[in-house]
């Protein structure tokens, strides 16, 4: 091997190895830091049919009580089984890459929705106010240029999985979106960051009311965003980036 490329694999180690530290170090500040991969399905914060019309109530019923059920389940009979289960839920999902597809798919499946539901909530909509939505505009150029392209990035998703809205390692926001349950916590993930909101566009969150109308569904979901819960896990992932 060349002198140079020696270097640089150097280089590219030491910046992967020091990334996922300080990855580590950041996501041990959240609040839901403490949260492993034996956990129990929390309740749902809302009645199934709290996001009518939006989004129905058996769509609500089967999603929570089937679907992020079976995750729940499966992400806790996967960490039993890969001894996994001493590890934070941040932890595995750091160093994602090492553990089983099988804790990839339910641990993911068990923290996005988790975190989903809160991110909802019956007449919500409006706007972000004050810090965060002088951020959106700071980094989009507007409220509106983010909500297009955070509209695109869940339209674009080939098959099943999730749009994004993030904090990466300088605070700064971005939008991405991942495949099946990944997460951009997850070192599996092309950009990482700390997730702050998050649409669900698997058919089984929308094809009962919308069928194969999933542009109708990511429409109507902005009627249903909980901005305050947003802005507080904005709040909460700044701090945590913040330097020491
Ligand atoms: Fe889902």
């Amino acid at each position: 091997m060349k002198k140079r490329s020696a270097i640089f694999l150097f280089l590219f180690y030491a910046i992967f190895t020091l990334n996922a530290q300080d990855w580590s170090s950041i996501f041990a500040k959240l609040s839901e830091a403490s949260l492993t991969p034996i956990s129990n399905q929390e309740a749902l914060p809302y009645a199934f049919d709290a996001l009518e019309p939006y989004i129905d109530a058996r769509t609500m019923e089967l999603h929570y009580s089937k679907h992020h059920a079976a995750y729940t389940t499966n992400m806790n009979n996967t960490a039993k089984e890969s001894e996994t289960a001493h590890l934070s839920l941040f932890e595995v999902f750091n160093n994602m890459s090492k553990y089983p597809v099988g804790l990839r798919n339910n641990g993911g499946g068990y923290y996005n929705h988790l975190i989903f539901w809160k991110m909802m909530k019956p007449a919500g909509g409006d706007k972000p106010q004050g810090k965060l939505m002088d951020a959106l505009i700071n980094e989009f150029g507007s409220y509106d240029a983010f909500a297009e392209k955070f509209s695109d990035a869940a339209a674009k998703r080939f098959g099943s999985g999730w749009a994004w809205l993030s904090l990466d390692a300088e605070g700064k926001l971005f939008v991405s979106s991942t495949p099946n349950q990944d997460n951009p916590m997850m070192d599996v993930s092309d950009k990482r960051g700390i997730p702050i909101l998050g649409i669900d566009v698997w058919e089984h969150a929308y094809y009962l009311k919308y069928q194969n109308r999933r542009l109708e569904y990511i429409k109507n979901f902005w009627n249903v965003i909980n901005w305050d819960e947003v802005s507080r896990r904005y709040e909460e992932a700044l701090h945590a980036l913040e330097k020491e």
